[in-house]
């Protein structure tokens, strides 16, 4: 057990709390069919917004919507927030397995190292960050990384076909990799891809594979720690290489380290939002990757995905709505209206859930122990809790209404001093290790994504000259 699972044994009951409560409320729903291997091609029923179409096979991540379940790898999310850590679940998604304890090390050592991106913040700088959406300026950072870390786009720099080496060289055990073209190329293979110099003089990389993704999964963290920082007029932090992935974070946000229970906190909602199955920005990610454009343009497409306030974006919107409400008393009255106006209430609903959302069931009590700490966070929660009930109790059971992950997170964000328009950024700064492991699965057996539309436009219509043409002739 780490030392920070050690100090936090309180958080970690927590989880286990709810873990046993969501066993006991959801054994007995029906377990869903097609989780095995299938033949394509394979026939679903599919609805207005693909909703049912099957995309791909994958080994990643399972959402079981009917019983409320979430598993990464096989491992179910509970054991992972009680057990693991980011990094870990993110070697885990990445890489199909829970890494040994060596791996482990030089996996968050290249994490580490990945943090600085110093170039990208310097150009970031020169922009107007303080009046940018946020997201707007995550997208544009990693459109910066691409440009500082790799040789796209640099024909200059992209790797030199290596010298046709005759087979009767002498007998150096050399590993040639044919990449198709009209000479082989051979190439030592690097046991740290961070030392490899054949790239180019300036240490440049290629924009896809497994160095993007730990590049992209610290980079992003760093950059959305920096717009924080300049939204408030101060330079940037460098990080600290002692602290976690989770206490880095929080760090270069606030300037301040975090205590082991806020690390905890942000650690478990960072593995909380890591992969959530084929969701909309995910979706985006994988469409452009599989176009075999980069993971820098695919992890920005997500970024864009994700804003939308129908996904991502809805965290910092219920912080809006609480805090709109205001009070226990005012939530029948506001939630009478609000369905009057056949308004959707942020924070509840889901695709695929129709059930309560696993990662709320973890988030709820860890809003609640976090509220306890100021009177602000403490009225929120009990407005949440209240508006909670009046949803469960009118769309739960009808509609199969029920809070998702966006609920209560931003009770927890706005506890750990963190603002609400950073609320994304930090869904996005989790998401990275989601969206590149899932990009980096499907190149496997890339097949650019193409579905199609039902024209149910007209057929036959006879040009008009723009002379004879009137509103009439249309
Ligand atoms: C995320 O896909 C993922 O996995 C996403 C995500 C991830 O980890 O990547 O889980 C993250 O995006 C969570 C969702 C965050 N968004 C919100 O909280 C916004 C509010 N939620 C809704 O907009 C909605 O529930 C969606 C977008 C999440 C899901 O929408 P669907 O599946 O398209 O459902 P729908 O809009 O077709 O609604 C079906 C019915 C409708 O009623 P009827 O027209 O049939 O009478 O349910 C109602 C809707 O009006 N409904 C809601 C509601 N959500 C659905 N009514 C009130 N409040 C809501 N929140």
């Amino acid at each position: 057990m780490s030392e920070l699972h050690k100090k936090t044994k309180e958080i970690t009951e927590l989880v286990f709390k709810s873990s046993r409560k969501a066993r006991e409320e959801t054994n007995a729903e029906p377990e869903p069919h097609l989780t095995q291997p299938i033949t394509w091609p394979v026939e679903c029923v599919v609805g207005p917004g693909l909703e049912g179409a099957i995309a791909c096979e994958s080994k990643i991540g399972y959402v079981n919507g009917l019983k409320g379940w979430l598993i990464y790898r096989g491992y179910d999310i509970f054991d992972l927030c009680a057990y693991s850590t980011y990094e870990e679940v993110s070697y885990l998604l990445l890489y199909g397995y829970l890494p040994t304890a060596v791996q482990l090390k030089a996996f968050k050592k290249n994490l580490i190292q990945c943090r600085n991106v110093p170039n990208t913040l310097r150009l970031l700088m020169s922009f107007s960050i303080e009046e940018m959406n946020p997201m707007a300026v995550l997208r544009l950072g990693t459109n910066l990384m691409r440009q500082e870390f790799t040789y796209i786009d640099r024909d200059g720099l992209v790797p030199k076909r290596g010298k046709v080496i005759g087979t009767d060289e002498d007998s150096i055990p050399m590993e040639t990799v044919p990449r198709g073209e009209e000479h082989a190329i051979y190439e030592f293979k690097d046991s740290d891809p961070f030392k490899s110099k054949e790239l180019s003089k300036f240490d440049l990389e290629p924009a896809i594979g497994y160095k993007s993704c730990y590049r992209l999964i610290s980079g992003v963290a760093t950059i959305a720690a920096a717009i924080v920082r300049i939204r408030q007029q101060k330079f940037p932090i460098d990080s600290d290489p002692e602290l976690s992935h989770a206490a880095n974070l929080i760090y270069m946000m606030t300037g301040k380290q975090p205590t082991p229970e806020e690390e905890r906190i942000m650690d478990i909602a960072l593995i909380l939002h890591a992969d959530h199955g084929i969701n909309a920005s995910t979706f985006a990610a994988m469409v452009v990757a599989s176009t075999l454009s980069d993971m820098y343009f695919s992890v920005g497409s997500g970024i864009a995905a994700l804003n939308g306030p129908l996904h991502g974006g809805a965290n910092e919107q219920v912080l809006h709505m609480l805090r709109e409400i205001g009070e226990v008393s005012n939530v029948k009255s506001w939630y009478k209206k609000s369905r009057k106006k056949k308004q959707k209430i942020m924070g509840f609903g889901h695709r695929v859930y129709k059930a309560y959302d696993p990662r709320a069931r973890i988030l709820r009590p860890l809003a609640k122990h976090l509220a306890k700490r100021n009177k602000e966070s403490g009225r929120l929660f009990q407005v949440a809790k209240a508006l909670e009930k009046e949803v469960i109790s009118t769309l739960g059971v009808k509609k199969r209404i029920f809070p998702n992950v966006d609920f209560y997170s931003g009770i927890v964000y706005d506890s750990l001093g963190i603002p609400p328009e950073i609320f994304t950024p930090i869904f996005a700064v989790s998401r990275v290790s989601g969206w590149t492991s899932r990009i980096m699965e499907y190149l496997e057996k890339n097949r650019i994504f193409r579905p199609r539309a039902i024209y149910i436009g007209q057929f036959n219509k006879k040009y008009v000259s723009l002379e004879e043409r009137t509103n009439k002739t249309r």
